[in-house]
């Protein structure tokens, strides 16, 4: 198995038109939906990365700021943004676009964490990331901290072991 794999070989691009089956009584995207979607595209892309089974392990949490009308044409972008021993994280981007009206907004980003598992469902280890653009390299270097918020909010790791965490929120206490 390969040792290294690029974050942009995992690139997932998936298109949705929004129909009435699609939508709330209000005639907009429904937010289940929407997250089936996210989960589908995020899926593909961290199997792309690790060409294995993978399970949903975490999705962190996603806020509806506007609605998605129906009619809406929706594209999903997908990207392994860093791999750890058996998960990885990846980073969901959605935009909604109006097509007649040639309008299109980014309406959502969410990170979800997938773990690759064998034919028996146990974790198993995968590539690491390799990131090459600015954005790529920032999403890399933001996911260990990431990881540890959510590693302990699901309490899988105690607060005093998250690192990245303790140097954001200067836990430490003041140095002078
Ligand atoms: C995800 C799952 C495979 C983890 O199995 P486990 O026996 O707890 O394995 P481990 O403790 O060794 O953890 C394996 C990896 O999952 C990660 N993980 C586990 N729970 C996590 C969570 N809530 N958020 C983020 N990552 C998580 C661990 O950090 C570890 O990552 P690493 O190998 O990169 O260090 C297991 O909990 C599972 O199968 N869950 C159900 C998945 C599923 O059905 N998803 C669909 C939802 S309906």
């Amino acid at each position: 198995m390969a040792k290294k794999k690029f974050a942009k070989d995992s690139v997932t691009i998936m298109t949705e038109m929004v129909l009435p089956n699609d939508t709330n009584t209000l005639n907009n995207l429904m937010g289940g939906r929407l997250m089936h979607w996210m989960d589908i595209v995020a899926a593909i892309a961290a199997q792309k990365h690790s060409n294995r089974i993978v399970v949903t392990a975490s999705a962190d949490s996603i806020s509806f700021k506007q609605p998605i009308n129906l009619g809406n044409v929706v594209t999903l972008k997908a990207q392994v943004t860093r791999a750890f021993n058996s998960s990885m994280e990846v980073f969901i981007e959605v935009t909604a676009e109006d097509i007649p009206a040639s309008k299109k907004i980014m309406t959502h980003r969410a990170f979800f964490t997938f773990v690759a598992v064998d034919q028996n469902g146990r974790p198993i280890e995968i590539p690491e990331v390799v990131a090459e653009s600015e954005e790529e390299k920032e999403l890399y270097e933001g996911a260990l901290r990431r990881r540890q918020l959510r590693l302990v909010l699901a309490k899988r790791m105690k607060p005093e072991d998250a690192q990245e965490l303790k140097s954001i929120f200067n836990l430490e206490g003041p140095t002078t």
